[in-house]
């Protein structure tokens, strides 16, 4: 949960400090207690880090330039030792022959410890990194590659490192296992980073490493190697089709706003890649293997937070269209449970950004039982994709607020494209209806950009509650998982204690929360359970309770003392595509008016790389 830039560069020093920090910038996203450089020239390295966010270590350097061949940074998630000046990363050995940055855990980072106390080795912070350092220093006698292929043989848990000898001033060693590290190819430097937009502005060619693979950078190019065995090995570059632009604020003061605001947008291009025309079959090649209704005897859908709540969509779109029976878990849940799974158990593992530890382990625990595995995926390239036999990808660009909004409505309209396709293919609805719905999913972007028109709407109602401490979010069947996600969105950026429940579960316990002034959203789309849901909110208001209504049934509210947000008509399958909007930007407005930091909530990191 850590973001790591490391670049070499080839055509003599540069301005290394340009470079890591702006690239350090686009992976904070991933962890924002602490940030750290280090660079190599001709004086040696020079180490500059603090805890706190990216801006006060760049306050700190201030205006001039660091200039140096070869330069590593960290912005850091805290794991092992709080976030401290002493704890930030780049660490050195303790003889400070050896520096490096590291993203994951270092399991067995205790023993390893002990051996090296035993050995005299003294150690200045409480993190598994310097223990890490230390070990490969023990190493090295002035062959980098090997001390750290070495070392790395020995560590136990998931780890990325770039690591750089002080001697060595034109080279980079990278492994990796089970957390992200890709090779960026620019013109005039190579680039190690967990995530391409740390070097996006330079290249967008790039080469994955995988589990238990080592790259080294040198000014004659980059060699690979297995860790295990020491061979050369060879491996691909691939272009990239994301742009710097995608990655950038594109004139909104936050990344949520704009990924908000490309909604619309991102679920057309789904849309138009998969189902042109509602007079034509869904297109769907990445499935054309599953050619028997056998094949899906049942689909088990994994994902964590966000992602979850799209697989908890996806059972109600999955069993009512496609008729498939579903089942769903968390995915730290099911890596820990034995549920019975066999051949004809279709896995459908949803992740924006690929790299979540938890789906990760689930997914190998189902792909180890036989089942084949299918994620929605957003990042091109990502492990959950290398351990998938099929990716549908969402298409949706960087996402770099770490409360997901877009990746979640396009992990949706992928569900609902590859329901449609099983409905469609084995027959499991009417070709009249398959083309209505099909007509209805294809109008719902300009549904989305309505509702867009009407933020000042949602401010507004964001303003009237900016006082509340609690609130619920109501809502039955497909409507209940967005509950879920509406009070997630909520909670994550304002930190207002929220919870989404089922709307006929109140009366089993939470209604007891219900006094004068205590906030509830209703979430009440055309549907037979319109009634139950009036119901639920007749006995909010009996109670006194405030009420926010998001229906696309207005006038059933007009007659009572009710805050009431419409959304365009849709079929209540789709509404979840529709009522997501108004709940992101009303949790974003509440975070507002509280003075949060929207992007980077408290206690949080986008991708959550550690079990
Ligand atoms: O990258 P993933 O989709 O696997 O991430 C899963 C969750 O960590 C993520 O959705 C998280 O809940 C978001 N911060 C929610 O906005």
């Amino acid at each position: 949960m850590c973001g790591i830039l490391g670049a070499v560069i080839h055509d003599g020093d540069n301005d290394l400090k340009s470079i890591l920090l702006p690239g350090l910038r686009a992976v904070e996203y991933r962890g924002y207690d602490s940030a750290g450089i280090a660079v190599m020239n001709g004086d040696g390295i020079s180490v500059s880090k603090k805890a706190g966010k990216l801006s006060i270590l760049e306050d700190s350097l201030g205006e001039s330039p660091i200039t140096g061949s070869v330069g590593l940074g960290h912005t850091r998630w805290a794991t092992h030792g709080a976030p401290s000046d002493e704890n930030a990363h780049p660490h050195w050995d303790y003889q400070h022959r050896i520096i490096l940055v590291h993203n994951g855990i270092i399991e067995n980072y205790s023993e390893i410890k002990d051996e090296l106390l035993s050995k005299g080795v003294t150690f200045k912070s409480e993190t598994d990194t310097e223990v890490a350092v230390n070990l490969i220093a023990t190493y090295y006698d002035g062959d980098l590659p090997t001390a750290v292929r070495l070392a790395g043989k020995r560590f136990r848990g998931s780890f990325s490192m770039c690591v750089m000898a002080a001697d060595q001033p034109r080279l980079m060693v990278g492994i990796r296992n089970e957390v992200p590290l890709l090779v960026g190819h620019g013109d005039n430097a190579t680039y190690l980073a967990s995530d391409i937009t740390a070097f996006l502005a330079y290249t967008r060619d790039v080469t994955y490493l995988e589990d238990g693979e080592m790259a080294v950078l040198t000014d004659n190019g980059t060699h690979y190697y297995d860790l295990a065995t020491g061979h050369e090995i060879e491996k691909h570059v691939e272009r990239v089709e994301w742009n710097i632009e995608q990655a950038q604020k594109g004139g909104y003061d936050t990344f949520m706003m704009k990924e908000i605001h490309e909604q619309p947008n991102v679920v057309r291009h789904l849309l138009e890649r998969h189902l042109p025309s509602a007079n034509e079959p869904v297109q769907m090649p990445q499935l054309d293997e599953l050619t028997k209704e056998n094949d899906f005897r049942l689909v088990s859908l994994l994902g964590c937070g966000t992602a979850f709540h799209a697989c908890k969509v996806g059972k109600y779109v999955l069993e009512g269209l496609a008729k498939i029976p579903c089942r769903v878990m968390y995915a730290h849940e099911a890596l820990y449970h034995q549920a019975p799974l066999s051949s004809a158990t279709v896995t459908v593992a949803v992740s924006q950004s690929g790299e979540t530890a938890d789906t990760l382990g689930a997914v190998k625990v189902q792909k180890a039982a036989g089942s084949k595995i299918i994620s929605i995926c957003n990042v091109v390239g990502s492990s959950l994709t290398r351990l998938s036999d099929q990716t549908l990808y969402t298409l949706a660009g960087p996402e770099i607020s770490v409360a997901s909004t877009k990746a979640f409505t396009c992990q949706l309209t992928m569900i609902y494209l590859v329901a449609l396709w099983i409905a469609e293919k084995f027959g499991k609805e009417d070709p009249a209806e398959l083309r209505r719905l099909k007509e209805e999913l294809l109008a719902v972007p300009d549904k989305m950009s309505a509702i867009l028109q009407s933020e000042k709407q949602i401010e507004h109602l964001a303003r009237v509650y900016r006082q509340v401490r609690h609130f619920y979010y109501l809502g039955r069947g497909i409507s209940y998982p967005v509950a879920m996600e509406g009070a997630l969105k909520l909670k994550e950026i304002s930190y207002v204690h929220a919870e989404g429940y089922a709307g006929g579960e109140m009366k089993h316990g939470a209604i007891a929360m219900i006094e004068p002034g205590f906030p509830s959203c209703i979430l009440a789309p055309k549907s037979p359970l319109l009634e139950k849901m009036v119901a639920n909110m007749e006995e909010i208001l009996s109670r006194n309770g405030e009420v926010m209504v998001i229906t696309n049934a207005p006038d059933r509210f007009s007659k009572y003392d009710v805050h009431v947000f419409p959304f365009p008509d849709c079929p209540q399958v789709f509404s979840p595509l529709l009522m997501s909007l108004p709940l992101q930007i009303f949790a974003f407005y509440s975070a507002k008016l509280r003075g949060r930091d929207i992007d980077q909530p408290r206690n949080l990191a986008k991708s959550v790389v550690v079990e």
